[in-house]
Formats: structure tokens, sequence, C-alpha cells
């Protein structure tokens, strides 16, 4: 599956042949061992900087091809790669991400197997582990479904790269730097892939049959799991979450998942994702165009599945439990029709104005059940919820609406710390002007909200299903799947969220 580069952490050590990347800062400056072998060689490295006009700007780079070298006598080296950092002092851990996506990006696209990275300043060991982890991020594929010969003639020039095997990355302080990747940062690569895994992978495979079945097996990482299939969701009430799997022929779910890392009074934290496997829309069904995108409407879930694992990898001192709605939006004799009115678990009852306003109806159960049986100290959800959102934001932000103003500056620190960041929507206090447009005639409340504000009327009908608990709904629609590219990803289901909500994790509860 994702098979990507081995990466070692050593000492600062020239080798002698092979592809060396060596960094260098504003203005060109060299590090003590570029500035060396450009000494005793004839300056080649100064004299190539010259001749292409690099200038050290963040993320440029500057290939010295099979250079001459006569000291030390026995190199002979394939390439000398120059990246620059910019302003060395500027950067962050983000920023070293990146720089390790872009020269990884580099060597796939050159083809290169091994290469060695040697970074020569005092720098934090967690900033070398970060480009360690962007050098694994950039690497992640989902081809399994390209037979061998395909995959040659594809006209994705990405698949055209051959494996990196290997990649050394030197520093002063090496061993600090990998305890960081391995504790820290693989775990968090672990989950991002699960949940781009996840969301890449088509409808016809991970159906909530299927999917729940995924998540079952997770208990090997132990995380507590249990599964509510349609016969004890009808006992526990859930017509909300039922009505939109009616119309598949596949079986409704809740999957609940628990890690149990902090003290046992402890209150857990709680993440809830819309896991919705495809969205046809239903009875008011979608147009044809673009319509496959909907295998990607569990994107929501996928983050919750892949945080999940991310805590257990790391062993988080903490609680926390996943929970996931798992349905198939489908039109049917049987499905939901608009004007039907549903019975969610809390009581409320809900007109189904329009069957494609489906992801609040399987959150609104969702959200009732995780709040009153495991009373989190902070609740949030995630859900590709809404079109809206993404022409009120584009694909660079996620939407973040919250009851709580704490917890709403905690998210937007971590969007800021993670380059996975949200902006702040309005959100009406029940009652408010925004609070009425879901009021109905026959229920109550209806599931959508008219014409304008759709991202902001779709929270609206979350936070009915919200006591006090302190919460925050994250609309993903722009930024889990056909996300921008990145020097860190180049996945169409982005994995968005799970480095999100581990750092607010680690930086407010572990510390
Ligand atoms: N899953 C969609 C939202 C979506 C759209 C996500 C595009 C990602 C990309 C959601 O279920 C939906 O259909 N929302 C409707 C709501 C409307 C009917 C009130 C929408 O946004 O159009
Ligand atoms: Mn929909
Ligand atoms: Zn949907």
């Amino acid at each position: 599956m994702n098979k990507t580069a081995k990466i070692n952490f050593e000492k600062i050590s020239l080798p002698n042949s092979g592809t060396v990347v060596l960094f260098t800062t504003k203005s060109n400056k060299l590090s003590d061992l570029a500035k060396e072998l450009d000494t005793k060689n004839n300056k080649f490295i100064t004299k190539a900087i010259k001749a292409a006009n690099f200038k050290s700007a963040k993320s440029s780079i500057l290939e010295i091809l099979s250079p001459t070298i006569t000291d030390p006598k026995s190199a002979n080296y394939d390439r000398i790669i120059l990246v620059g950092l910019g302003d060395n002092k500027d950067l962050t851990k983000i920023d070293w991400r990146h720089l390790g996506g872009t020269v990884c990006g580099h060597l796939l696209a050159k083809n290169i197997e091994s290469a060695t990275l040697i970074t020569e300043t005092e720098n934090d060991a967690e900033f070398i582990a970060n480009l360690g982890l962007g050098i694994t991020l950039r690497q992640y594929k989902f081809d399994k479904y390209k037979t061998s010969k395909a995959k040659n003639n594809s006209d994705d020039e990405t698949e055209k790269e051959s494996e990196l095997q290997k990649v050394s990355i030197q520093s002063i302080d090496a061993s600090a730097a990998k305890k960081q990747f391995t504790n820290n940062l693989t775990p968090i690569q672990q989950g991002v892939f699960a949940a781009r895994d996840l969301v890449n992978e088509p409808a016809n495979i991970l159906g909530p049959n299927e999917y729940a079945k995924r998540i079952k097996a997770l208990s090997s990482l132990g995380l507590e799991i249990k599964i509510l299939s349609d016969k004890e969701l009808k006992s526990e009430k859930m017509h909300a979450l039922l009505g939109v799997g009616e119309g598949s022929r596949q079986g409704s779910y809740l999957a609940i998942m628990q890690w149990k890392g902090g003290a046992k009074s402890e209150q857990p934290l709680a993440i809830v994702g819309k896991g919705v496997t495809f969205d046809t829309g239903g009875i008011s069904i979608k147009g044809a165009g673009g319509m496959e995108d909907m295998k990607g409407d569990m994107g929501g879930s996928a983050t919750v599945v892949g945080l999940m694992q991310t805590l257990a990898k790391r062993k988080a001192k903490i609680n926390a439990v996943g929970v996931v709605g798992l349905v198939e939006n489908m039109p049917d004799g049987q499905a939901t029709r608009p004007g039907d009115i549903l019975t969610s678990k809390s009581g409320q009852t809900i007109e189904v104005i329009n069957t494609d306003a489906e992801g609040r109806l399987v959150l609104a159960d969702a959200l009732w059940y995780t709040q009153e049986k495991f009373n989190p100290k902070y609740m949030i959800n995630l859900a590709t919820l809404t079109g809206a959102i993404m022409v009120a934001l584009g694909k660079e932000y996620a939407g973040l609406f919250s009851n709580n103003d704490e917890l709403a500056d905690m998210l937007v620190a971590s969007g800021k710390d993670t380059g996975e960041q949200v902006w702040r929507m309005p959100l009406g206090e029940p009652g408010s002007s925004y609070d009425k447009l879901i009021n109905s005639t026959f229920a109550d409340m209806k599931n959508t909200g008219g014409r304008w504000g759709g991202a902001i009327t779709a929270a609206q009908f979350l936070q009915r299903y919200v006591n006090e608990t302190p919460w925050a709904h994250i609309d993903i629609a722009g930024v889990a799947m056909a996300s921008n590219k990145s020097a860190i990803n180049q996945s169409w289901g982005s994995g968005y969220g799970v480095d999100l909500l581990n750092n607010w994790i680690s930086e407010n509860f572990e510390k």
C-alpha cells in the first residue's frame, strides 16, 4: 500500500557519493560544511549560485549535477542540491514540514532513490523531526486500484515517480529529532494516511457495512470499539440518523471508539464525525456533474477515525471518545421523502424539506447520544456539511462554529500552529434570527434554512442538539476532499483535521 522511504536521523558527516542536500539561508549564506566543500573545490557552489541567479528564497531549489570534486579525493556526487530556507529565523515547524515536502517532491520527480539532507544550524530537534514528517506526508499515494501496467502510462505525472527508498537527515541533535519523529510525529502521519485512505476509497468498496468492519478492527490498537447497528439504533430511537439510510441496501451504524489514556474520573474529549459513505442527495437527488465527489462525504468521520488512531499510537494521556454515524444516502422506494417528519433521539421532530440536507440529520442523533452517554468536557464535530461553506471560505479555511469562545480560540490557535486553518463563523443563540430560520410549520424544525447563510443555518440546526456542553462544529466540505495540493499533500482526500485536533489535544490537555 503506502510504501514510504525509510528515514534515518544521523549525526553530521558528509558522505562521499550519491545525492546530498544542503540548506542555504538569505543572501545565499552557506553552512560551514558547504563553505568548506566550496572553498576546497574551486568555488563550484558559489559559481552555480551565481550562474543560476539563485536567491535562497524559502523552498527554492538549485541542483548541481555531478560536480568535479578533488577534495576529498574519493568523493563523487551525483548531485549537490541546495535548498533555500529564506530567513532562517522566521521558520516555524510547519515551514520545516513544507520544506521536507518540497525536497521530497524534487527527489521523486528526479527519480532519486536515496539522499542525504544536512542541516547544520542549531535548529530545534522538533524542526528537524518535522522535516522528516513532511518528507513522509509528501509520499502518500492512493494507487491500489491501478494495475501495474496502467501505472506507467497514467496521465498523472506523479504516478511516474519511482520509489524513494531512503532519506538520511543529518543534524546536530539527531537523537532528539529521531525521538520526536518516532514518538510524536509518526503517529500523526499514520492517522493522516488512515484518514486519506478512507476518503479516497470508492463508495462501492467503503459502504457503511465495510466501514463498520474496518472500525471494529481498530480494537487491536487498544481502542475500545462499540458498533450500534440498525436494531440498536431503533431501540435508541435514532430516527433522524436512520431516516438518512432508509433508501440504502446497506445497514446504518453508529460507531463508538474510546481511548482511555487519562485518569478514570476525567471527563472525555468527544469528537463526532459525519460518515455519509455516499451522498446522492436521496429523493432530492443531486445533479450528475461532480457527483462522484460525494464518495468523500464521510470526510468528517475519516478525520475522527484517523485521530483516534493517532491518539492510540502515541498513547495520549487523555480520555477521548470518537463517534461516527455511518450511512448511505440513496434514492429508493423506501427512502425518506421531502415532507416526511422524523423524530430524533432528543425527542425533537424534524420536517425533512430536502433529503440532500442529510448530514445534519446524522449528526443530530450522534451529538445527542454522545453528550448524553459520555458527558464530554468538550465536544467537537467535523462534517462535509454544506456547499455554502465553500462559497464563503473557499478551500483555504474550514468553517468553525462554536457556542464557546474559549474552545473557539483554542481551535483557531491550533489551526495556526498546524496550518490546518479554521475561520470562525457566526452562530446565533437559540431563538435568535439565524436560529428562527429553521423553524417549521409542521414540526419542531426543518432541515434547511432557505436561500441565504446555508452554512450558518446548518450549524444552527446542529446547535439544537447540543445542551450545555462546550461544543464546536467544523464544516470541512472545502478542505477534506478535492483539496488544494501542497508540498505535504498530493492526495484528493487530504486527511484534514487529524493534525489540527491532535494539536488541540496535546497543547491544551497534556501539558
Ligand atoms: N455533502 C453535502 C455538502 C457538500 C457539497 C460537501 C459539496 C462537499 C462538497 C451535503 O450533504 C449537502 O448536500 N448539502 C446541501 C444542503 C442543502 C440541501 C440545504 C448543500 O450544501 O447544497
Ligand atoms: Mn447532501
Ligand atoms: Zn452530504
